[in-house]
């Protein structure tokens, strides 16, 4: 892909050339745009060396080439990093005083800010407008981070790091074939009450089920995520459900079942919930040093979309396990006879595995128990895998 990669005057240009180095090596085709500001922080023999690209700045370089046209004419993608509050301010206005803003105004690719500035700044009333204005016309804003800024000082306004800012390219340059679909994710775990300030959980973040909201949205889908516990940000542009307790997610997957396409149930749900939840606050007992919760079964919501009669959609199921090998593969093809679902995703889980790391080690299977899919590696990829097995069912 022909990337056009602005660059503005602000300190976290330094990290910029990171973000192209990953850019090249991932076989792009980058043309880097530095504002004259910019030059000021990263020298342009730098961003030569880094994108293997001539670079220019001034609009009146090689005049005779149209350079203020072609460069964004040409561009697959225009990514700006770090946008300063000048860059977004003057992109805005629609200004054309230099390269790059004379690039913005002609390039008709999709386009991604990634904002750096100080907190103020960021949070000054002109540039959220500005922000906001960028949003409606289509623009991606990545971040700013929460972190050191460039003195001492902490606070919004960083710069996501070069590696967010490559993954983000890949995913605005994935197919478009979910479009008009709706996908349903459940992801989190959910807790069950035992008294007003008690409750039975588990160790689910959600990053399974919000890597697999990312994806299907950068696809084009329409996302619901039914969000128990969570322990990550859920994606813009997703729709949210709060649902912390099992019963609250069963309700909201069931109101949703109809107009969902495909149902993804990647939350890790509690299988059991106190027979009798107390209403006010447990005493530790005075005789003795037991207390004993008796716990009844929760309905397991995976098999009741799936035995749904007359249901035309996918669903996707996960299964946590700590067996490994045959075993495992054994265990998930139970569990999908039983569960009744079109695909399981299954994974190893226990001690350093799974739940809360960003990689894991799963099997895809379809409804008749066949390996359709193996990923061995971040969260991301088990999404991007798992969402090309729905694209091509739905
Ligand atoms: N699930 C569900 N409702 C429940 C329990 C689980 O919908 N009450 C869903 C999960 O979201 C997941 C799948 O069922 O998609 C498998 O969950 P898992 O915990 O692996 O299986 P269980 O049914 O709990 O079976 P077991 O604990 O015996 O392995």
């Amino acid at each position: 892909m022909r990337i056009l990669f602005g660059v503005a005057g602000g300190i976290a240009a330094y990290k910029a050339v990171q973000a192209v180095r990953l850019l090249v090596k991932a076989g792009h085709d980058v043309h880097v745009v530095p504002t004259a500001n910019a030059l000021r922080f990263v020298g342009l023999p730098t961003w030569e060396a880094i994108s293997r690209n001539p670079v220019s700045t001034e609009l009146f370089d090689e005049v005779s080439r149209v350079r203020h046209v072609s460069i964004g004419e040409q561009a697959d993608l225009v990514v700006v990093a770090p946008a300063t509050a000048d860059v977004i301010a003057r992109a805005v206005q629609g200004q054309a005083d230099d390269l790059l803003t004379s690039s913005l105004l002609v390039a008709e690719a999709p386009v991604i800010f990634v904002p750096a500035m100080h907190s103020q700044m960021w949070r000054h009333p002109a540039t959220q407008a500005n922000i906001q204005t960028l949003r409606d016309r289509g623009v991606s804003i990545l971040g700013p981070d929460v972190g050191q800024l460039t003195g001492d000082d902490q606070g919004i306004g960083r710069m996501v790091e070069p590696e967010i800012i490559a993954e983000a390219v890949e995913r605005s340059l994935r197919p478009k074939d979910l479009v008009g679909r709706t996908i349903v994710i459940s992801a989190g775990g959910t807790r069950e009450r035992v008294d007003p300030v008690r409750f039975l959980g588990n160790d689910s973040s959600g990053k399974q089920g919000v890597a697999i909201a990312e994806e299907a949205l950068a696809r084009g889908a329409e996302v619901i995520i039914v969000a128990g516990h969570l322990d990550v940000h859920t994606p813009r542009g997703a729709e949210v459900i709060k649902a912390r307790y099992t019963e609250s997610m069963r309700q909201a997957i069931e109101s949703l079942a109809d107009e969902a396409d495909c149902i993804i149930m990647a939350a890790a749900i509690a299988d059991y919930r106190p027979a009798d939840p107390a209403s006010a606050k447990l005493k530790k007992s005075q005789e003795g040093s037991e207390l004993n919760l008796r716990l009844i079964a929760n309905p397991d919501i995976l098999a009741e979309i799936s035995h749904r009669s007359g249901r035309s959609n996918l669903i996707v199921g996960f299964a946590a396990e700590t067996a490994s090998g045959d075993e495992l593969l054994e265990l998930g093809r139970a569990k999908i006879a039983r569960k009744g679902c079109d695909l399981l995703v299954v994974n190893e889980v226990g001690e350093g595995k799974t739940f809360g790391f960003d990689d894991t080690d799963v099997t895809i299977l379809d409804a008749e128990g066949q390996i359709v899919a193996e990923v061995n590696g971040p969260k991301r990829e088990v999404a991007e895998v798992l969402i090309d097995q729905v694209a091509l069912a739905i």
